[in-house]
């Protein structure tokens, strides 16, 4: 015979103690880093903040296939500056402190974007020139 009175509570204690860790990893992890917005007169991305925040990864992606593949590197154009599309070429012309913006966020969640291989930051960039 099972007894209804000791399983219910005895699964919730087996729940309970299985997911321990993320209960309390979530409690020690620090506070959300806050990135670095570019310094100087730029007021805006190439898309609103919120659609950044969540889709950049994703736009990054159209932008290379669409350089890459179509040859379409049409400019963009943000409070009346011309940026032309690219990582390099945009992103981090505004975003040019990777380091405290791009890897802000991304040493907190633990993203580790493969870009950086071949593509170069402007701390790259600049250690290159000093050579
Ligand atoms: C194996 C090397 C390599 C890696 C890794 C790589 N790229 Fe590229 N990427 C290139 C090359 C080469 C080009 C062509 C540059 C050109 O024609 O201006 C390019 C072009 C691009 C472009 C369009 C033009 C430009 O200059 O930015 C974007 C956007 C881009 N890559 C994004 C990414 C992103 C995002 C990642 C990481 C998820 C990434 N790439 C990883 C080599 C690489
Ligand atoms: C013209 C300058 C400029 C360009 C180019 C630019 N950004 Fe931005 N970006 C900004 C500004 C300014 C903000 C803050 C906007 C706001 O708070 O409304 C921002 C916000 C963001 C955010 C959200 C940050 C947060 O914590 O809210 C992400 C992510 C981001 N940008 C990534 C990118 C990527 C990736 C690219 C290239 C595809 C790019 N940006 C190109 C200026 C730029
Ligand atoms: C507001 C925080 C934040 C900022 C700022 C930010 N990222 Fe990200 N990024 C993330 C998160 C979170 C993910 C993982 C999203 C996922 O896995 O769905 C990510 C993923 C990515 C990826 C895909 C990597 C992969 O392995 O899937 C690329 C490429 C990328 N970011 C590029 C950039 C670049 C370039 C910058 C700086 C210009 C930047 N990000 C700034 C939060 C951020």
């Amino acid at each position: 015979m099972y007894n209804k009175k000791l399983i219910i509570p005895g699964l919730i204690i087996f729940v309970v103690l299985v997911t321990s860790p993320i209960w309390y990893n979530g409690l020690q992890a620090g506070p959300m880093p806050k990135p670095e917005l570019p310094p100087g007169g730029e007021q805006n991305c190439v898309r609103s903040a919120a659609y950044m925040r969540d889709n950049h990864m994703v736009l990054l992606n159209e932008w290379r296939d669409d350089v890459l593949r179509n040859g379409n590197r049409v400019s963009i154009t943000v409070d009346g500056k011309e940026y032309r599309k690219g990582l390099q070429l945009a992103c981090m012309k505004c975003h040019s402190n990777k380091e405290k913006f791009c890897d802000s966020c991304h040493e907190y969640t633990s993203v580790k974007p493969y870009c950086w291989d071949c593509h170069l930051s402007p701390a790259d960039i600049a250690s290159k020139e000093t050579l």
